[in-house]
């Protein structure tokens, strides 16, 4: 299976929202990082096929989406990036709602939501309306909706926004379960989360790819890049209106710095591995 997206490009008025992204996905997960504004929304909602392009097309195994149409939507799930309607449903009507749309018998379908429910940590609440939940508890229905039909192909639009640590422990378990043989995209800000599930890493900036690779490689882009140092709480100060400084440490009288630079900040800076935060912080240092 091989989703294919080709120079797409979505133009609001004069604003290029994506332009011209080109990629193929096979299976396994995509991390999709990008700065507010960068595109990664219409990027998905296209992907969907729920938002028509300018130019350009997505195609699963070569086929154009719309002419797949029910047949593209019966291996899609998709969380979108505002989730929450239908606050007077309760979850277990939601999901029974959802599933009957896409075609589930009533059995399997009862038995799913169950499992799914229970998975995402709301079984117990299931009958209580949506509208009584909290954030974390909506975005975590959010995230059993998208699974229902067992997906081949699962787009998520910031999925751990609003969960806290352990949901989002929990969920990159549930999203490595359902993996295999899956083609799997998410979009976050939270580095962590794609760190350690996602196989490839997509940096999306101003609508273009930037770049797509493994993590290893990725952050093996930046090598030589990221320093650390000791200095003092003075000198400090000027390193962080000079530098993109990606971590600071009180230890004393002294300030352990790390800075992302391609230049040496300073005589002591040593060189020391990227990480994935790093390499965000050297692609978007000017939203920084
Ligand atoms: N319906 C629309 N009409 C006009 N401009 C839009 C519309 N939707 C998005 N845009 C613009 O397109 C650009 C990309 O927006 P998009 O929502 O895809 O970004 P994003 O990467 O998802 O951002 P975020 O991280 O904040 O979710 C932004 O400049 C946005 O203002
Ligand atoms: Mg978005």
């Amino acid at each position: 299976m091989e989703l294919t997206i080709q120079s797409l490009t979505k133009q609001y008025g004069s604003k290029l929202a994506v332009d011209r992204f080109s990629t193929n996905l096979s299976e396994g997960i995509y991390g999709l990082l990008g700065a507010n504004g960068s595109g990664k929304t219409t990027l998905m909602r296209m992907m969907c096929g729920l938002l028509r392009p300018t130019s350009g097309e997505v195609l699963l195994d070569g086929v154009n989406i719309n002419d797949l149409d029910e047949g593209y939507r019966e291996l899609l799930g998709y969380l979108p990036q505002n989730f929450g309607y239908y606050p007077d449903f309760t979850a277990w009507d939601f999901m029974l709602y959802l599933s009957s749309l896409k075609g589930l018998p009533k059995l399997t379908a009862e038995e799913r939501c169950g499992e799914l429910l229970e998975k995402v940590g709301l079984y117990d609440i299931r009958k209580k309306k949506i509208k009584t939940y909290s954030g974390g508890m909506r975005q975590r229905l959010g995230i059993a909706q998208s699974l229902i039909n067992d997906p081949k192909i699962l787009i998520l639009d910031e999925p751990t926004a609003g969960l806290d640590p352990k949901e989002r422990a929990k969920f990159r378990n549930i999203i490595s379960d359902h993996s295999t043989g899956k083609i799997i995209l998410l979009s976050t800000h939270i580095v962590s989360d794609i760190e350690y599930i996602a196989d490839k890493i997509m940096i999306m900036k101003h609508g273009q790819l930037s770049q797509q690779n493994s993590l290893e490689h990725i952050c093996d882009s930046i090598n030589g890049f990221v320093w650390y140092c000791k200095v003092t709480l003075n000198e400090a100060e000027s390193y962080r209106n000079r530098f993109v400084v990606s971590n600071l440490k009180h230890n004393g009288d002294m300030v352990e710095l790390r800075i992302v630079s391609e230049q040496q900040p300073c005589e002591n800076a040593v060189n020391v591995s990227p990480n994935l935060e790093d390499l965000y912080l050297y692609h978007f240092k000017e939203e920084a």
